[in-house]
């Protein structure tokens, strides 16, 4: 029985043909941001109807350049303890406190009212993660930062070509956080950006642009200066070259995606599950089993692949919380991706709907 793979690029000749000319061209990186790079920025600026883009070379640095904007040291940033540990990790980076808040048990997002409750004096940042592609509810999370002058900075790495209100992703918070790993929506084979929505975005793309090459600044000729440190997290011209080939294909996709999400939440039989929502990108589509173990070991059995997505950040030994997030732990205790990629083929869906319904 033919394999059925948790997470499958799609990738064809164009893609081929763009790594190709890149490999002839051997202008294969550069910090100063420019080439396959630069073209790279300016599609995804104007997919996203951000007020800019800056690339960097994953969703990791960011989250750390994208916090580094704002002084977080020695103050609490809230966010989801259900996501990858790179959302807590670039609190760290910066010397911020994580302060974890549990999620909406339906959408798996932060949930608004448990974020008003946590902010304090202490408070700088509201870091939501779109989950699995949904969007976390941003008009709330909007109106918490205004009210108590926060800085929203979003964990969009599930949500390149998400929507919310008619808006997509990347043009709402101070800051939106993409990653463009292999096995992301828009795949690289790494990358990420950041994109900025504030009013006067000039500063902060200058101090982005520095701090993603090392510090540089005021580059006349071959001559720059260093006025504070940075880091070595530029996008490579393959990276880009490959991304501006997925981004003409993101929305078709992305369709493909929500159509099987259509099949999943009509046709598989448990309650627990991913709800429908036309703004999702559907990165992850999650399921949630009581008897997880046994259950992933059959439908490995049955040669299709599946996942976890995530175990709770707060009980890894790094972070050590104490903090109790009962529905994250629940949750956490029962979630599985099952997989949902365009490469997909209306029998393999089939296959994977009976299967979940015989084994789950
Ligand atoms: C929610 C979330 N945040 C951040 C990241 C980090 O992105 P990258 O792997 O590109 O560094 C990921 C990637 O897996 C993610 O899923």
């Amino acid at each position: 029985m033919k394999k059925i793979k948790l997470f499958d690029p799609i990738i064809t000749a164009k893609e081929e043909q763009a790594v190709i000319k890149t490999l002839k061209s051997k202008f294969w990186a550069s910090g100063s941001g420019s080439g396959n790079v630069l073209e790279f920025e300016k599609k995804f600026n104007k997919y996203t109807e951000a007020k800019r883009t800056i690339s960097v070379n994953s969703g990791t640095a960011a989250l750390h350049l994208a916090l580094s904007l704002v002084n977080v040291k020695n103050k609490e940033v809230i966010l989801p303890s259900l996501s990858f540990v790179s959302t807590a990790n670039a609190i760290i980076y910066n010397g911020g406190i994580p302060k974890f808040v549990d999620v909406d048990p339906t959408t798996l997002c932060l949930d608004p009212l448990k974020v008003s409750k946590a902010i304090n004096k202490n408070t700088k940042v509201i870091l939501p993660v779109h989950f699995g592609g949904l969007p976390a509810k941003l008009d709330e999370f909007v109106k918490l930062c205004k009210k108590n002058n926060l800085k929203l900075i979003e964990d969009a790495a599930h949500a390149v070509g998400s929507t919310f209100k008619n808006k997509k992703i990347g043009s709402h918070g101070f800051a939106v956080c993409f990653s463009f790993h292999p096995v992301k929506n828009l795949a690289m084979p790494t990358g990420g950006a950041i994109t900025l929505n504030e009013k006067d975005v000039k500063k902060y793309e200058e101090l982005l642009k520095s701090r993603r090459w090392c510090g540089i600044t005021n580059r006349k000729g071959v001559k720059y200066d260093v006025n504070e440190l940075g880091w070595n997290y530029y996008m490579n011209e393959f990276s880009a070259a490959i991304g501006i080939e997925q981004l003409k294909k993101l929305d078709k996709l992305n369709k493909k995606r929500k159509n099987i999400a259509k099949r999943y939440f009509e046709e598989i039989k448990l309650s627990g599950k991913m709800p429908l929502n036309q703004d999702s990108s559907y990165h992850l589509y999650w399921i949630r089993v009581p008897k997880r173990d046994s259950f992933m070991q059959k439908m490995n059995e049955n040669n299709i692949e599946t996942g976890i997505h995530y175990l709770p950040i707060h009980k890894m030994k790094l972070f050590n919380s104490k903090q109790k997030l009962p529905i994250t732990e629940k949750i956490c205790s029962e979630i599985v991706s099952i997989p949902i990629h365009p490469n997909l083929s209306e029998s393999d869906i089939s296959r994977i709907i009976n299967s979940v319904n015989k084994y789950a």
